[in-house]
C-alpha cells in the first residue's frame, strides 16, 4: 500500500483551481480527487506499518489554522514536469509538517531528505513547450484562494494507474 499524508481542499477552493487549468500542451491536469498538499510523502508500506503510521498520527495534537492558497511555480526549471499553486504564509503548514515528520521519525520512517515546499500540484507536464508553461505562470501569478479552514489532515493510500494516480482518504485526524 502506497501512503501519503496531505491536506485535503474544500470544494469551493478546488473548483477555483480546476477553472485555471488548461493552455499548456503536454499537461496532464489533476482531477478534482487529486487536488492535495502533500505534507509528507511514506511511500510502499505493509499493513502493519500502516497500523503504526495510523496510531502515530492519531497522537498528533497540532492547531487549526486557516489556509490560503497563492501564486503558481513549476518544478523542473529548462525541463517543467509540474505546475503548482503555492500557499500564502505557510508558517502553520510548516508547523503541523513537521509535526507528522518527527512522529514518523519516531515509529521509524527514515527522514524526509526533501525540503518541504507546501505546494498544491494542478499538472504533471510531458514535453510542455516551455514558453507555454511561461504564459500560464504569468496569466496566473495573481492567483489567490479565499482563506479556507484547515481542521483536519488525511492519509491517504494512492494506486498508480495508466491514466493516473488514484489518491483515497483513507483516514482523518482532527486539528485541535
Ligand atoms: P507532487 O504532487 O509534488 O508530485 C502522492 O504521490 C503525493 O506525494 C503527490 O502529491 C506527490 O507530490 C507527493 N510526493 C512527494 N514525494 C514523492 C515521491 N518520492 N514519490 C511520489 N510522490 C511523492
Amino acid at each position: 500500500m502506497r501512503l501519503f499524508v496531505a491536506l485535503a481542499l474544500p470544494d469551493h477552493v478546488a473548483a477555483g483551481l480546476l477553472l485555471l487549468q488548461g493552455g499548456v500542451p503536454g499537461a496532464r491536469w489533476s482531477q478534482r480527487e487529486q487536488l492535495h498538499l502533500t505534507l509528507r510523502f511514506i511511500g510502499e508500506v505493509d499493513g502493519r506499518d500502516a497500523a503504526a503510521i495510523d496510531d502515530a498520527l492519531a497522537a498528533i495534537r497540532a492547531p487549526r489554522f486557516m489556509l490560503e492558497l497563492k501564486g503558481m511555480g513549476e518544478f523542473g526549471g529548462k525541463n517543467p514536469r509540474a505546475l503548482w499553486a503555492g500557499v500564502r504564509d505557510d508558517a502553520p503548514v510548516q508547523h503541523l509538517q513537521r509535526k507528522v515528520e518527527s512522529a514518523l521519525q519516531r515509529i521509524g520512517l527514515p527522514a524526509e531528505e526533501r525540503k518541504f515546499a507546501p505546494h498544491v500540484t494542478l499538472a504533471r507536464l510531458r514535453a510542455a513547450p516551455r514558453d507555454r508553461v511561461i504564459s500560464f505562470l504569468v496569466t496566473h501569478a495573481l492567483y489567490a484562494s479565499p482563506p479556507f479552514n484547515v481542521n483536519s489532515f488525511i492519509l491517504y493510500s494512492s494506486q498508480t494507474t495508466p491514466n493516473g494516480s488514484i489518491y483515497r482518504p483513507e483516514r482523518a485526524y482532527a486539528l485541535e
